[in-house]
């Protein structure tokens, strides 16, 4: 009896260590995802993180000058709070101007109509950026797609395309197979990415197909936000204005597998529109070079999305004057020169194992192809 009692205890001793180790752990207060910086502009970016427990958190910047300045998440007169999800919305900024930033956040253990309780406090290190340089001479950008959640591939493109010197990496769309779990993104590529450069240099995404499939695809726009509410948009980086399409889905909307829940060639015909405005625009007239980016090419033998892209973008591009088209999607790398009779550009499309590491300046566009071991499989001068 007695021996069945000292283990019925031991046992129960076992059983509490172990709960309290595991609620250790469990409420050890961090930052869990990023920062990483989104949406930068001549005068403003936002910084994206996560933190383990609801919290109050706030990016404080800290200018060339010394002066440092605290940015909330302000939305209808409160400062957001109780959440784990933050986006700081940094503004007022100058073009072509480093800073620096460090995250702030407070660890919310009770949150009542009259009693709010903090718990721990915690503070990141310092990272930096800068804000987007429209009149810099020279330009150098890695650009890669379709590497559908392989981290091990993604980390040995930038290493290989030489991340550290660029000023911004594009991802042309399919980083993940399928949105299927909450913070698959960080997964996916966004871990990584924070890991081996997005905390001080933005990526852009241009959203593949593969990214509108899955439960939680319509929370994407949360880990890649954007002041304008929009996947498709113009940005000014140096010598180069880009054009980011949108492109959707690869089969017609009415296909079995999307359950009527796709609207993509109204979509589309809502960029074509866009399109229009935007090559009649002062800032795409002024841009020495013009670079559109889109997941799935216009190729008019193609699937259904291909062709219709070759009916509603491809001729206002070809009419338009741009100076090179990035893309994705096959799976394999293509390079189509200049042709009046198709494309009225080069169009390059990268494969599945490749990044192209691009730099652009008075002397036009220099192309390099790199595959994940490091070799150069293409290389020219546009
Ligand atoms: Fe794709």
């Amino acid at each position: 009896m007695f021996k069945k009692t000292l283990s019925l205890l031991s046992l129960m001793l076992l059983f509490s260590y172990a709960f309290s180790q595991n609620a250790d752990i469990a409420l050890t207060f961090k930052f869990s995802h990023g920062p990483y910086i989104q949406d930068v502009s001549k005068s403003g970016a936002s910084i994206v993180f996560t933190t383990s427990q609801p919290s109050f958190s706030w990016v404080e910047l800290t200018d060339n000058n010394g002066n440092t300045q605290a940015f909330y998440n302000i939305e209808h007169g409160v400062k957001m709070a109780n959440n784990t999800f933050h986006t700081i919305r940094i503004d007022n900024l100058s073009p072509a101007k480093d800073y620096s930033y460090q995250l702030f956040s407070k660890e919310i253990t009770k949150f009542d109509p009259y009693s709010v309780v903090y718990g721990d406090s915690i503070t990141s290190e310092s990272f930096s950026f800068s804000t987007l340089n429209p009149t810099a001479e020279e330009l150098t950008f890695i650009e890669m797609s379709d590497i559908h959640g392989n981290n091990d591939k993604l980390e040995k493109l930038l290493h290989h395309a030489d991340v550290q010197s660029a000023d911004m990496v594009i991802y042309a769309g399919d980083m993940m197979d399928y949105y299927a779990t909450e913070d698959q993104p960080f997964h996916n590529f966004i871990d990584k990415s924070v890991e081996v450069f997005a905390s001080e240099t933005p990526f852009w995404l241009v959203r593949g197909n593969h990214e509108t499939r899955g439960r939680y695809s319509r929370n994407l726009f949360r880990y890649v936000p954007r002041e304008d509410g929009r996947y498709y948009y113009t940005v000014k980086q140096g010598p180069v204005l880009f054009i980011f399409f949108d492109s959707g889905e690869d089969k017609p909307d009415d296909h079995p597998v999307y359950a009527g829940l796709n609207d993509f060639d109204n979509y589309r015909e809502e960029q074509a529109a866009w399109l229009r405005q935007v090559v009649a625009s002062d800032e795409y007239k002024d841009a020495p070079y013009r670079i559109v980016v889109t997941h799935i090419p216009p190729l008019a033998d193609g699937w259904h999305s291909e062709q219709h892209i070759t009916k509603t973008w491809l001729p206002i591009l070809n009419e338009a004057g741009i100076d090179l088209m990035l893309a994705g999607h096959l799976h394999e790398y293509k390079y189509f020169p200049k042709d009046a009779d198709i494309y009225a550009f080069p169009l390059i499309i990268g494969s599945n194992n490749t990044a192209a590491r691009v730099v652009v300046n008075g002397e036009g566009i220099k192309l390099k192809t790199i595959d994940v071991n490091g070799n150069v499989i293409d290389e020219m001068k546009l």
